[in-house]
């Protein structure tokens, strides 16, 4: 009896050895990889709500510089907030602003002229995975940063950027989007620029904060000052002047938001939503209802997003960073209440739309644009041109002019996507399409060249937008859940039975239905989180080899060694590991009957259970549901996870 008892004391206190071994490397990866680079600064969390209206800011002037005193000082809060408007991981790995492929080419730099209120004077890069500021390892002088910035510009106030208390860098690499889409991709981060900048536009606004965009200086220069192999695309200087205390006051004084709130539902032509609330929700939805969208929506949408006139200082509202506005938008209508199917140019002068082709283009549209299926789907298609004609009006070189003149695509595009947001609508950028085609379709202008394809439809604004995101997230994301949860009961509750009651049919049966079940979801999961979708509307054998050479063969990583990425990691080898550990209990089933393996596969088997239960768990974590910024939160769920397989097993 004694004996039996310490027998089973041992291999419980090896089972914990195991566990704790397990957990120590894995925290390792989590905590200890990251927060080796350099100190970081955690930032406050940002607001994802507050009383400024989105349409308010879109329809008002951008650049109405207030030269009354700038603050010395910058509040960490207002960093923070700008950041994440930046590059806020909003549900991971989302961010607030799209990228091509999801592959996140941009970085934010934030460098301090003086040492604010809990921010030591320097340089810092921002990370958005726990949204806290690295501090960079050279220490480029702010004054240095100036001089390089002004040989180039000298239209700007040196006043005003002599005293802006902070600037962010924003940088690009290219190669991370060039790697996945070659030359198309080096449109593809100039756009997404635009989208980043846009946002800071916005939310500084909202706050009242400055800003001073320039997007003309020596690329090497800043980038040898930096110490850094990225290139630098725009420097913005920030500052908060009296007024902005004043305003803020105002603002923190007044809950005129939760009133509003009220009317959420309620998408009217006015819409309520507030511009933290559109930032931090917006997404990229493929998924359409088949409902028709009203034609005042659609007005509001382009109006507030594509170019207007400042009422009072006659003047265009977006302030486009080309100087001029290049943007044409066309619209392909298919389902639009009060408006007849067809092709028709948006004149944003007085906000009419022209028909120029009396059908709707929308199968063509669907077919140049690689037959994605949104863009069938959709109840209309934007599509945004860039005017040619514009990029000759001024004394810089065509290549710049190109580039400002895709900022200003991305802009618009961003604005598309806040807005269709508090429209109740959803929308998806698509930058893969050929041009040629696109432009013979649309029968555009011949200075005008297609940039951007957006279809838009009506969206239930719960599931679009919802926790859970679209309902073929949902599935997804059960389909893991289910696959786990199988896999983790399965371990957990029906093993240690096996092993008493060996001759218990009923339990061997049970153990064997839960791991079937968890296959199952697995294979379901890993189908659509692979493109599986794509495959379903258009199934094809190239489709079907794209979805498993991602499946199994995807192992690029993209960007640092951070706990999203090591997540990344662990779920591709997850696939192989689970593919080894399928055969091991297959070898266990038939052990007895038909293959003669020794009891050391029960062990490997078991053990093998352990790594791959804790790895599917800690992937699920990072890479699935939880938010990033709480990821300290998920160690401990998987401490206990582990600590709990180790003991009941
Ligand atoms: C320049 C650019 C081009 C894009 N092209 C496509 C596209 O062709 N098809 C598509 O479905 N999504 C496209 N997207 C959307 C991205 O896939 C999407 O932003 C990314 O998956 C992140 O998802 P999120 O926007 O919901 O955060 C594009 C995004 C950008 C910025």
């Amino acid at each position: 009896m004694l004996t039996e008892l310490q027998k089973n004391f041992s291999k419980g206190k090896r089972n914990i050895i195991c566990s704790l071994v397990f957990i120590l490397l894995i925290v390792l990866c989590f905590l200890i990889i990251p927060s080796l680079a350099s100190p970081s600064v955690v930032l406050p969390t940002p607001q994802k709500e507050s009383d400024v209206l989105l349409d308010d800011v879109l329809s008002s002037k951008f650049s109405t510089q207030s030269r009354e005193k700038i603050n010395e000082s910058f509040d960490l809060n207002s960093i923070s907030q700008l950041a994440w408007a930046a590059q806020g991981i909003t549900h991971p790995p989302s961010r607030t602003v799209p990228s091509a492929g999801a592959t996140y080419p941009l970085d934010v730099f934030i460098s301090t002229r003086i040492t604010l209120e809990h921010l030591d004077n320097g340089t810092y890069v921002y990370n958005p995975t726990d949204h806290s500021l690295i501090r960079s390892d050279i220490q480029p002088t702010y004054m240095s940063i100036l001089q390089v910035i002004i040989s180039d510009n000298n239209h700007l106030s040196l006043e005003l950027i002599n005293s802006a208390p902070i600037l962010f860098l924003i940088t690009a690499e290219y190669e991370r989007t060039t790697e996945k889409y070659s030359n198309r991709g080096i449109r593809y981060v100039h756009l997404e620029i635009g989208h980043l900048l846009q946002n800071l536009r916005i939310q500084a606004k909202a706050l009242f904060i400055e800003l001073e965009i320039v997007l003309n200086f020596d690329e090497n220069l800043l980038q040898s000052l930096y110490g850094i192999e990225y290139i630098p695309l725009a420097v913005v200087f920030a500052w908060e002047t009296d007024s902005a205390d004043l305003h803020l006051n105002k603002k923190l004084n007044c809950n005129s938001y939760n009133n509003l709130k009220l009317e959420y539902y309620n998408f009217g032509v006015q819409t309520s939503t507030s511009v933290e609330e559109a930032i931090n929700a917006r997404r990229s939805i493929r998924d359409y209802l088949p409902d028709a969208i009203k034609e005042t929506e659609i007005k509001h949408l382009l109006k507030h997003s594509i170019d207007q006139i400042d009422a009072q200082s006659n003047e265009s509202v977006f302030d486009p960073f080309l100087g001029n506005s290049s943007i044409s938008a066309y619209l392909s209508v298919s389902n639009i209440e009060g408006i007849e199917e067809g092709v028709y140019r948006y004149i944003s002068a007085d906000q009419s739309l022209n028909q120029i082709i009396n059908n709707s283009k929308q199968e063509e549209l669907w077919e140049a644009s690689l037959k994605q299926q949104w863009v069938l789907d959709a109840a209309i298609v934007i599509v945004l041109f860039m005017n040619q004609s514009k990029l000759y009006e001024n004394n810089k070189t065509y290549e710049l002019n190109y580039r400002n003149a895709l900022f200003d695509m991305g802009a618009a595009a961003q604005n598309l996507y806040l807005e269709s947001y508090a429209l109740g609508l959803g929308m998806v950028v698509v930058g893969a399409f050929s041009d040629t085609e696109i432009k013979s379709i649309i029968t555009a202008l011949s200075e005008e060249s297609p940039i951007y394809v957006i279809p838009v439809g009506k969206v239930s604004v719960i599931t679009a937008y919802g926790p859970f995101g679209t309902w073929k997230q949902m599935i997804t994301s059960i389909s893991a859940w289910l696959s786990i949860s199988g896999m983790y009961f399965a371990h957990l509750f029906i093993t240690p039975m096996i092993r008493k009651k060996i001759k218990n049919k009923r339990s061997v049966r049970l153990h064997i239905s839960l791991v079937l079940l968890s296959i199952l979801s697995l294979v379901v999961h890993l189908f659509l989180d692979h493109g599986g979708w794509t495959f379903l509307s258009n199934p094809t054998w190239v489709s079907f080899w794209g979805v498993i050479k991602s499946i199994f063969f995807n192992f690029s990583l993209k960007g640092e060694l951070d706990p999203y990425n090591v997540g990344f990691i662990i779920s591709r080898l997850v696939i192989w590991f689970g593919i080894f550990f399928l055969a091991l209990s297959l070898a266990l089933l038939f052990r007895k009957t038909r293959l003669k393996f020794g009891s050391k596969i029960k062990i490997i088997h078991k053990y093998f259970g352990y790594v791959l239960v804790i790895m599917i768990i800690y992937h699920a974590l990072i890479n699935g549901v939880i938010v990033s910024y709480i990821y300290p939160w998920s160690v401990i769920i998987l401490v206990f996870a582990a600590l709990s397989y180790a003991f009941l097993t």
